[in-house]
């Protein structure tokens, strides 16, 4: 394979950039040619695509976002949309494609390399949902964010001796959510994996407040409900101040981790190495610190599976 590509789709997260350049350098280094496509599958339906040079990817792993911009495209969802994006990429000579995204971007990397053009996918979202890697690009960052957007709100909360509600992002994950909250010691988590009765939230609350707790976290993901639905719910069961917090696309920016710097590098120079071998419709991945390929079909049809000894862990810890 002399031409392959890489794009960045979905909603962007940090460490993305550390994957371009990865697959940028190690495809050159290599003796292939490599082009960047903009703005995700919309540049490949636009034609929006140019060849890379060692210097593009220069200064850019330490940076959050995508430097190829990122989009969720419509077009692509439709089947003109999808052969358009194959014939522009064979007029280009380009054999092989590298995708960097989530599972959205997977799907679509699935229809592609069914229409022929070889496509090999890179796990990079904060939602860290993706069947075939232990972690995503991405996650670390938005974890620790969230951990200490959390130990902000916990000097307020104490001072105020008050309950504070921090919704959290994930998608239909609460990887974040659960993680978090036990980073950061919250009382209750609520995650879209595992139904929790406000009722006994309520109770737990209350049995600090008797034992002179100053105050109480509680995480909500965003797949279970909002922390304003959830603030409503609480006040029929317990009259207490409570305030919410809303962390949106905070969780999604700032610099990599360093972890993601790594992961994004070794995944995406992995990547290369898949349709160097000849491999197509498959997502690099990392697990028990080995990099393993998965099928796309197999991916799509999982669902990652939730560590239920974290929740129960939380619960005995933040009594
Ligand atoms: O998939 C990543 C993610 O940040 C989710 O956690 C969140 O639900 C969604 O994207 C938000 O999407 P948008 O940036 O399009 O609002």
């Amino acid at each position: 394979m002399r031409k392959i590509a890489v794009l960045t789709s979905g909603g962007d997260a940090p460490g993305m950039n550390a994957a371009v350049r990865a697959v940028v350098r190690k495809a050159i280094h290599d003796g292939m040619e490599v082009y960047g496509v903009s703005h995700g599958y919309n540049g490949l339906i636009n034609n929006d695509i140019k060849k890379m040079d060692l210097g593009d990817v220069g200064d850019m792993i330490h940076r959050g976002g995508t430097f190829l911009y990122s989009a969720r495209c419509e077009e692509f969802r439709t089947e003109e949309g999808r052969q358009r994006a194959a014939d522009n990429l064979k007029a280009l000579g380009i054999e092989g494609l590298v995708v960097i995204g989530g599972d959205g971007t997977y799907m679509g990397a699935g229809e592609l390399s069914r229409l022929g053009v070889k496509t090999v996918g890179v796990p990079a979202t904060i939602d860290n949902d993706i069947v075939g890697t232990d972690v995503t690009i991405g996650y670390d960052t938005a974890l620790n964010t969230i951990v200490d957007m959390i130990d902000r709100i916990r000097d307020t909360a104490t001072s105020h001796e008050r309950t504070f509600i921090i919704e959290v992002m994930g998608r239909d994950s609460g990887e974040l959510a659960l993680n978090a909250g036990l980073a950061a010691g919250a009382e209750t988590i609520f995650i879209p994996e595992r139904n929790t009765k406000m009722e006994d939230v309520a109770e737990r609350i209350q049995a600090g407040l008797d034992r002179g707790k100053k105050h109480s976290l509680i995480v909500v993901a965003e797949g279970v409900m909002s922390a304003e639905y959830c603030s409503n719910e609480l006040a029929k069961y317990i009259n207490i101040e409570t305030r919410i917090s809303v962390l949106g696309h905070i969780q999604r920016g700032g610099k990599p981790s360093a972890s993601d710097r790594v992961l994004g590098s070794r995944l995406g120079a992995y990547a290369v190495n898949l349709l160097q071998d000849g491999r197509s419709g498959v997502g690099a991945g990392i697990s028990k610190n080995e990099l393993t390929a998965t099928d796309f079909t197999y991916v799509r049809v999982h669902d990652k599976q939730y560590d239920n000894s974290i929740y129960l862990l939380s619960k005995e810890l933040s009594i």
